[in-house]
């Protein structure tokens, strides 16, 4: 099994809508047996929440389903446990950095790296921005470009 945990601050707006987008795409791709998804957040204000109404309405829009799905706080086990470790910007990259220590070689990556001449580096916090279509735009092309460079790298 293929672990991928999108992670962002809140585990409300971006990673959970992040979440959402990729498991429906990879449930579409015919690869829910191969591939597991979750998200996670570094603050711990919003654990045990549902998405915020901004990711739950334009995911609704969009037909694509966040059951089951409530916040939780980023641990240190999730290293371990996970294959690919997906950020949003570069203050998440800066605190994983800083949890992981020295724990060996991890896979963190950002999101829009893997979107060739992306719009934007970081996806933007809609939390503040309230520009919950837009974060839409940038997730949904991060997630499609994520799911073929995993696709590739594990012959999927
Ligand atoms: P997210 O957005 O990281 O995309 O889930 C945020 C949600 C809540 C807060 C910050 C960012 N907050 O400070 O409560």
């Amino acid at each position: 099994m293929i672990r991928v945990l999108f992670v962002c601050l809140g585990n409300i707006c971006r990673s959970p809508m992040a979440e959402a987008i990729f498991r429906d795409l990879v449930k579409k791709e015919g690869l829910s047996d191969k591939i597991e998804v979750d998200s996670a957040g570094l603050g711990h204000w919003h654990v045990g929440e549902l998405p915020h109404e901004g990711t739950r309405e334009i995911l609704e829009e969009q037909c694509i389903s966040y059951e089951g799905m409530k916040a939780r706080q980023f641990h240190i086990r999730d290293f371990g446990d996970f294959d690919y470790l997906i950020a949003m910007d570069d203050q998440n990259i800066s605190e994983l950095q800083e949890l992981k220590g020295n724990n060996g070689l991890i896979k963190v990556a950002k999101l829009m790296e893997f979107v060739d001449e992306t719009k934007e580096d970081d996806v933007p916090d809609p939390f503040f921005t309230g520009k919950f279509d837009y974060t839409y735009e940038l997730v949904s092309e991060g997630c499609h470009e994520l799911l073929k460079y995993i696709r590739n790298e594990n012959n999927l």
